[in-house]
């Protein structure tokens, strides 16, 4: 039997869309309407990017008091602070006054926030000081800056604007901790960070990364990275990655080895379409020397992010739904986060943190620090324009994932599942076990 449509509490929602959405073909890449049209956009910023927890930036970024970043997508502006008593805070970037955009730089410092228009001053904990000239019985307590929820995971900083965020947050937080704390992030420090404006919707930015299927066209990244990522079996592996699976079985048996004498998690966890906050997170090992993202694999900074005397730790990967993934090594960390600039526009920000301690020029330099990134960024924009470029075509229709896609069907199953869970629209293929 068809489900019917439940009329969507977002009257905005068509219902050609919401059939779209109800019939989503399992294994298949998205019809054109997801990946094209305004609509789906709108929906992507209100049901995902509004709903579920989004990585924004790390603490590295906001180190000092007074440190904030802003963070734009859609009509949505987000502050980002360090307040005076060194706490995290999250505000909508609206004056309470009459509304007008508060901080206009993407990040700086400042003591207080001072609203452009009419001078009104908050501290950077949100709270109104200052409001000139107003009448007898104004209180300034009623119009604190509205808050958006934050929290920080190992010095990775994720917001939810939603009234009550996805709870298993905390679920997540536990697991990849133990992780990620070792290389302590939270403690790092800034060493670059670029803005990359693909020409494609942000979905395909993210289908893009969750797969190497199209690692050939990555040549300096695969100096390093393992093209047989992503090749659960044997029978699955093309003939002509066979040495180079060869190679990887020798290099995880050693990297094993090491994580183990160090007491650092590798067992790889797989839950992006199992739970709302979906993620995975995964030690691997890495080529050549093993160490770092340069074209030989030694590490690109002398000064190591963990107190461990090891370079060759390989890397720690983390994707997280729906718009991060990041690669740390023994001596930097790359952390990439995707924010959808329209329908067929959308940024890649990348951030390289390394040791606080660590000096430019001295201990690292920066184009050796960044080089392998930069180019594999600019070679997945190119290949993400094609892709988005072929869409618009009416001869398009959705093809097939391979096995070794797996991630991306996940992506678009959490994607697709969330849509449904928040418009109310019954699902065809069994529940994944999100929640609202
Ligand atoms: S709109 Fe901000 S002070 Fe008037
Ligand atoms: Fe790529």
């Amino acid at each position: 039997m068809t489900p019917h449509l439940v009329s969507s509490a977002d009257s905005s929602v068509t219902p050609a869309t919401q059939r779209l959405i109800r019939d989503r073909v399992v294994g298949q890449s998205l019809p054109a309407p997801f990946y094209v049209d305004d609509e789906f956009f709108t929906l992507d910023l209100d049901e995902v990017f509004s709903k579920r927890w989004i990585f924004v930036a790390t603490e590295a970024e906001i180190r000092e008091p007074g440190d904030y970043v802003t963070i734009d997508f859609g009509t949505r502006s987000v502050i980002i602070a360090r307040d005076d008593d060194g706490r995290i805070k999250a505000h909508h970037n609206v004056c309470r006054h009459r509304g007008a955009r508060l901080l206009t730089e993407p990040s700086g410092s400042t003591g207080t926030i001072v609203c452009t228009y009419h001078s009104w001053t908050y501290g950077m904990d949100g709270r109104l000081m200052f409001a000139e000239a107003q009448a007898p019985g104004f209180q300034k307590s009623c119009y604190t800056l509205r808050s958006v929820h934050v929290r920080s995971i190992a010095g990775l900083i994720f917001i939810c604007l939603a009234a009550d965020p996805p709870t298993d947050i905390d679920d997540v937080a536990e697991i990849v901790e133990p992780y990620l704390a070792p290389h302590r992030l939270a403690e790092a420090k800034v060493a670059k960070q670029t803005d990359l404006v693909e020409d494609g919707n942000w979905k395909l930015t993210m289908e893009n990364n969750r797969e190497c299927y199209h690692c050939a066209g990555h040549p300096e990244l695969l100096n390093v990275f393992f093209p047989t990522w992503g090749y659960s079996t044997d029978d699955a592996i093309p003939a002509r990655l066979e040495p180079v699976f060869a190679r990887y079985r020798k290099a995880t048996a050693e990297a094993r080895e090491v994580w183990d004498s160090y007491g650092l998690p590798h067992p790889r966890i797989e839950q992006l379409d199992t739970r709302t906050t979906g993620f995975h997170i995964e030690r691997d090992a890495m080529d050549l020397a093993g160490e770092s993202f340069t074209l030989d694999g030694t590490a690109a900074c002398t000064r190591l992010l963990t107190d461990m005397d090891e370079k060759r730790l390989g890397r720690l990967s983390m994707h997280l739904q729906p718009n991060m993934w990041l690669h740390v090594t023994s001596d930097h960390a790359v952390l990439f986060s995707a924010i959808p600039l329209a329908a067929d526009k959308t940024v890649v920000r990348t951030t390289w943190l390394v040791h606080a301690d660590a000096v430019e020029g001295i201990d690292y330099d920066l184009d050796r620090l960044t080089s392998v990134w930069e180019i594999t960024n600019q070679q997945d924009a190119d290949l993400v324009a094609l892709a988005q470029q072929g869409i618009r075509s009416p001869a398009y229709e959705p093809g097939p994932y391979g096995p070794s896609e797996f991630q991306v069907e996940a992506f678009v199953n959490w994607y697709i599942t969330t849509l449904r869970t928040n418009l109310g629209i019954p699902s065809i293929a069994a529940p994944t076990g999100q929640t609202a």
